[in-house]
């Protein structure tokens, strides 16, 4: 069962929605300069120019969350248009447009929840080296101090990082996420530990500038391991994949467990092609408290205890379906993400991203019935209430997204939305799940 105060929300993040990329003094992110060389980088040569042009919608944004029945709303700051030069003078025009969009949800009974970066880094930054400069740390630190001072008088709950994982490994080993970086793997560590030094810095800041009683974690994205059998020894071998790893760099628990354990996993390191050189002194600042676990989960691997005893990866079934993403459906990812990483780090849960990408066609009407997405959404809830049944602490659900967006390298071509955007006209309309998850919130859940 849900608890009435269950909070029932709905994620988006800046790059992918605002647009006015050049309005008010903002510069540009590693994604705005990636779009100027589109060809290269995105698909179809879309751009995050325009994007969603929330930068102009933002209040019938609101309305259209108040009318699903929304009762949070998950956003990043673009920290760019917060502050332009990246360290320096706080822009009032970018001040303006956030506060103003808190006031516009608390008026309208929604919760915001601040994300600080959502792999929109300022280019002014990255043109100064970003993640591997040993200053930037710092400049997260300021930046997580400004936005704590402007609007922790209004916003309760705040997420330093989105997901780590996907930015570190996609942005600087694999090279097909901004800054599209291919380094040698203690490159890409440094980058990983200055991110984790940020985290701490910027964690510390928020609490410590907050004019009220705030929540910090972070958003990690956490692809399940879903036990092959119900066996104990595939329950352990699942286990044993999700936190030990092996051979896979920066993945899974890589930042959970340096965040909340104050540890880097041997294995993972190990992964890294040895040699990994770091001053252990550091683990002491990395390793935080957070108020609450936030962890995004779309889909899983399928893992059984192999016959060497190590965790072996095993296919889905023939009768799997897959995600416009080519990702599996496979719901139990939320069961066993929210049991596996409760027992683990013991902190209070939010999803705070869970959604699915559709190739859909709107009727004549402009209607489009989504059915597959709310069977995605409905087995998703089954599955996480059940985690809930058994003890997990999971006091928030966010899905991805509130409306079809840039999809990164993927440009426009994939669509998360419950609210369908015309990307010519930037017309929004409701998809059926959106009115579908409404009267989900409405009932907290008991029409599953
Ligand atoms: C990210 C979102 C992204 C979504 C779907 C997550 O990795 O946080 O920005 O759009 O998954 O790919």
């Amino acid at each position: 069962m849900f608890s009435k105060n269950f909070v029932w929300g709905a994620a988006t993040a800046a790059a992918q929605i605002e647009g006015g990329y050049n309005e008010g003094g903002r510069t540009l992110s590693v994604w705005d300069r990636a779009s100027q060389y589109s060809g290269d980088y995105i698909q179809q040569h879309n751009t995050t120019f325009c994007a969603c042009n929330h930068f102009e919608r933002w209040k019938e944004d609101v309305a259209l969350m108040k009318q699903i029945g929304l009762k949070a709303y998950r956003f990043s700051i673009s920290w760019s248009r917060l502050i332009p030069s990246g360290d320096g003078e706080v822009s009032a025009q970018g001040a303006k447009f956030y506060s103003d969009l808190i006031d516009e949800l608390l008026k309208s009974g929604i919760e915001p929840f601040i994300t600080l970066f959502h792999w929109d880094y300022p280019q002014v930054l990255q043109d100064r080296g970003g993640w591997q400069n040993s200053q930037s740390p710092k400049w997260f630190e300021r930046y997580a101090t400004v936005v704590s001072q402007l609007f922790s008088d209004r916003v309760k709950f705040f997420i330093t990082l989105n997901e780590p994982e996907v930015y570190v490994n996609d942005g600087y080993l694999y090279g097909d996420h901004a800054p599209f970086y291919k380094l040698p793997a203690e490159e890409v560590f440094k980058v990983a530990h200055n991110i984790l030094k940020a985290n701490a810095l910027g964690f510390y800041a928020i609490k410590n500038h907050a004019k009220q009683s705030v929540q910090v974690g972070q958003a990690h994205c956490v692809g399940a391991k879903i036990p092959y059998t119900d066996s104990e020894q595939d329950v352990l071998a699942a286990k044993t994949a999700l936190f030990e790893g092996g051979g896979i760099h920066f993945w899974d628990s890589y930042f959970m467990d340096a965040i909340m354990r104050g540890e880097y996993v041997a294995n993972r390191l190990l992964s890294l092609g040895g040699g990994i050189e770091y001053n252990k002194d550091d683990m002491k600042l990395i390793q935080i408290k957070p108020d609450f676990l936030g962890f995004n989960t779309y889909t899983g691997d399928l893992i059984k205890m192999g016959d060497n005893g190590a965790p072996q990866k095993m296919p889905f079934s023939s009768n799997t379906d897959y995600t416009a993403m080519n990702w599996a459906i496979d719901s139990r990812c939320l069961y066993y993400n929210a049991k596996f990483l409760f027992e683990r780090y013991n902190l209070p849960i939010y999803i705070t991203e869970n959604g699915v990408a559709l190739s859909e066609i709107p009727n004549m009407k402009n209607e489009v019935n989504d059915d597959t997405r709310i069977e995605y959404i409905r087995s998703h809830l089954l599955s996480l209430e059940k985690a809930i049944k058994e003890g997990a602490d999971v006091r928030g659900y966010f899905y991805w997204s509130l409306m079809d967006n840039f999809e990164w390298a993927h440009g426009y071509s994939k669509r998360f939305g419950l609210i369908r955007v015309n990307f010519d006209t930037f017309e929004r309309t409701l998809k059926k799940s959106a009115h579908y998850y409404g009267k989900v919130i409405a009932c907290s859940g008991e029409n599953l």
